[in-house]
């Protein structure tokens, strides 16, 4: 069911033999079926044979959006990204011999979590947007049938459609993780890179995460070694606590709140 109830939205299956599953998608998901393209919704989900996509429809529509963990982009990142040295790694505290726990509570398309993982992080991703939440599972998927990803889905990632503040709170202290990872959407992430495109049409479908101070604060309390929440660079910190530490990159800024 979807929460954004506003969001005009529909599944069309893109390929022939893709009716059945859009039919289950559209079920599963509360939201209209159509048989061909149209510009009646402002987004349809389509179902093809590479996978599960979400596009914009209309003249300025933004590039289509299909999360995937085997392209290009990504394994240059895997093979490149700098490893337990880049700035994700040292905020989260990836060392030799330390490879935490990590909840990453606000999941979006997965590319951070996918990271951690990928460096030995055992990361259960958390995401409540249903929409995102269909996209992330169908590209889980096709990585755990790739052979260069499918060692890092099935033995360090999982996933879970959910709201974090509920699933935290309803954690038991046994079951805290090491790290809450929080990257929630920041508003004035608007300029013109492809990222921030995408992030413009993530906005749109899952909303401006208003109450990602309150996601903090409750994290906060969950949590065995650390909170890392990712900023812009220039941000101001998220609500009023003050990070322990910062760590900058080219564009991010990662504000690390230890316990
Ligand atoms: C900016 S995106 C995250 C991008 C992600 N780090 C990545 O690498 O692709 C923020 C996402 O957090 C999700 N989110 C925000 N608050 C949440 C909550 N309380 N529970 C679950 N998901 C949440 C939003 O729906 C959105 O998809």
């Amino acid at each position: 069911m979807l929460s954004n109830k506003s969001l005009s939205i529909a599944v069309w299956p893109s390929g022939a033999d893709q009716y059945d599953r859009a039919v289950k998608l559209a079920r599963r998901l509360n939201i209209p079926l159509v048989q061909t393209e149209t510009r009646e919704y402002e987004f349809l989900l389509f179902c093809s044979a590479n996978g599960l996509g979400l596009k914009q429809t209309g003249k300025n529509g933004l590039r289509p959006i299909m999360i995937s963990f085997t392209n290009p982009t990504m394994i240059y990142r895997l093979k490149h990204g700098g490893g337990r040295g880049q700035a994700l790694a040292r905020a989260v505290g990836l060392k030799k011999g330390w490879q935490p726990a990590v909840i990453d509570a606000t999941a979006g398309l997965g590319r951070d979590g996918f990271i951690l993982a990928s460096l030995g992080c055992q990361v259960h991703m958390l995401e409540r947007s249903p929409i995102l939440a269909v996209l992330l599972e169908d590209a889980l998927l096709r990585a755990e049938h790739s052979k260069l990803t499918a060692g890092i889905i099935k033995e360090h990632l999982q996933f879970s459609h959910t709201d974090s503040m509920e699933f935290l709170q309803n954690l038991r202290s046994q079951d805290y993780p090491d790290v809450i990872y929080l990257d929630p959407m920041y508003p004035e992430r608007t300029k013109s890179s492809l990222v921030k495109k995408e992030m413009r049409m993530l906005r749109r479908v899952a909303g401006d995460d208003k109450d990602a101070a309150e996601l903090l604060t409750i994290a906060l309390g969950c949590i065995r070694n650390r909170v890392v929440v990712k900023r812009p660079r220039l941000a101001s910190t998220l609500g009023k606590i003050r990070p322990s530490h910062q760590i900058t990159g080219k564009t991010s800024r990662f504000d690390v709140y230890l316990i």
